[in-house]
């Protein structure tokens, strides 16, 4: 079975309501349907009881940028899977390296937040990816290693199936410098064979691996034309309809 494209378009804390709206509504006029193509917008959360009438009658579908690892409790300021999917997400983003080092996520926090969203029946979006410190000390494939299996050993082995990973290379996020196709080849390589080594080969030829890191509407058609790439998790280029809009065509 061929693997879904996903083209994400993770807005991150940007856009008030009246600009998202706009986005969206042009959005839904340039996009043309293709079939095995998913496209997700993921608006900053207050955003997305919103978006959810914004992508009304379109292919659009909606997602969130992070949600706690409890089910529910005492955790002010934190949003539960479960509200996420009561308010219309099918996925959310798990571990994006802004949440990684800016607000100490760990690989375990990462690992349990994808069970939470898993048992709500959401697809995480699992970001990884190695620094540029780690790049140049010749440790990317070790980071990436553990940042897999924090996420495998915590998952109930029925969930291994339902999974969706995000290389998103540190270094070329906001920077302007994108991996090359080979680069992130090399990478989401190696990241289907650790799946296949917990999971087996069914699931990793089945499972959605995204590259992330200033993909636009330029570099967009060479990073997808790659077998090896399932498709983009986009940030800056996700802000303007023009550009993302041009990405979801180059698939
Ligand atoms: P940019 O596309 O702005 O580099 O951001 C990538 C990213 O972090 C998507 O999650």
């Amino acid at each position: 079975m061929a693997r879904k494209t996903i083209i994400a378009g993770n807005w991150k804390m940007n856009l008030l309501p009246a600009e998202g709206e706009e986005l969206v509504a042009e959005l839904k006029e340039q996009l043309q349907i293709r079939e095995n193509l998913e496209v997700v917008i993921c608006p900053q959360m207050a955003l997305v009881p919103m978006a959810l009438d914004w992508i009304y009658d379109s292919v659009i579908q909606l997602g969130a940028q992070n949600c706690a690892e409890k089910l529910s409790g005492a955790l002010t300021g934190e949003t539960s899977a479960e509200l996420l999917k009561v308010l219309g997400c099918r996925y959310c983003l798990v571990g994006h390296s802004e949440r990684r080092s800016l607000f100490n996520e760990t690989d375990d926090m990462v690992g349990r937040k994808s069970q939470v969203l898993l048992n709500m029946g959401l697809t995480p979006i699992v970001c990884i990816g190695e620094s540029l410190a780690q790049r140049e000390a010749g440790d990317h494939f070790k980071t990436i290693d553990t940042q897999i299996a924090a996420v495998f050993s915590q998952l109930d082995q029925t969930d291994w199936t339902r999974l969706v990973f995000a290389y998103e290379p540190v270094w070329a996020i906001g920077t302007g410098k994108t991996a090359t196709p080979e680069q992130a080849v090399e990478i989401h390589r190696f990241i289907r064979s650790k799946i296949k080594e917990f999971a087996g080969d069914v699931v990793a030829n089945a499972t959605s691996i995204l590259y992330g890191g200033s993909a636009n509407a330029v570099n967009a058609a060479d990073l997808l034309g790659e077998s090896e790439i399932d498709g983009l998790l986009v940030g800056g280029a996700s802000l303007k309809a023009e550009d993302f809009s041009q990405i979801i065509a180059s698939f």
